[in-house]
């Protein structure tokens, strides 16, 4: 698998087969002005939930690329209305897609879109692809919730926000880290909005302190799982 981050909690991850946006928020993101969004066409676009931070690019993205967008019915229901093609899951199901196995996760904190519509309860992914296993959590505070998805799945990467004020804090991350085991952590929804700027010096430095392999990644960079 390989991912490319695309700023706040904007991600694209590629797998052998197939290729799924995660949360697109590109053309309202000044960070993330570089981004070609006319260069990302997805197989798949997933959507944690439905503040305007994680779907402001659906329709756009969507419409262009003929892809197929993941997530609540509630969400899926929405976007149907504007001609777009959804799978409806909710919290705790699982199912088998042609890029493997997703689980979707609940998370907390609150979902409905900038019109006001209810957007469903908020979620996050686990997605076994190849003999790869990622989670991405969605905008959550810390839960217990991650000891028993570490219990069950060997994470080899997890998506955590880390910006604080809206979700968890890195602190917080640190612990959801420790209990999902997962072997590498990246952190998002930070320096997006005034609010949730954080020291990077500080973070990264706390994470190797605890013997986190923790990362911050760059918009626009790809790297490997
Ligand atoms: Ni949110
Ligand atoms: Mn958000």
């Amino acid at each position: 698998m390989k991912c490319t981050f695309y700023g706040h909690s904007t991600f694209l991850l590629k797998t052998e087969s197939h290729s799924l946006l995660f949360d697109p928020f590109i053309s309202q993101n000044p960070l993330a002005s570089h981004i070609d969004i006319d260069s990302i066409n997805p197989d798949y676009i997933l959507i944690s939930h439905a503040h305007g931070d994680h779907c402001a690019d659906v329709e756009l993205i969507a419409k262009k690329s003929g892809s197929t967008i993941i997530a609540n019915v509630e969400i899926v229901n929405y976007f149907a209305d504007k001609g777009i093609e959804g799978f409806a899951m909710n919290s705790g199901g699982s199912h088998e897609f042609p890029f493997g196995k997703l689980t979707m996760t609940h998370a907390y904190h609150s979902s409905s879109f900038p019109d006001g519509t209810y957007g469903g309860n908020p979620n996050g992914f686990v997605i076994h692809s190849g003999d790869t296993c990622m989670f991405y959590s969605g905008d959550t505070a810390l839960t217990s919730d991650f000891a028993l998805l570490g219990e069950r799945y060997a994470i080899d990467l997890v998506i955590l926000p880390i910006g604080n004020v809206f979700t968890m804090d890195y602190v917080d991350a640190e612990r959801a880290c420790m209990m999902l085991k997962a072997k590498k952590c990246m952190g998002v929804h930070f320096d997006t909005f005034p609010p949730i700027k954080i020291d990077h010096e500080i973070v990264q430095a706390y994470m190797n302190l605890k013997g986190q392999d923790f990362f911050l990644p760059k918009i626009g960079e790809e790297f490997k799982l």
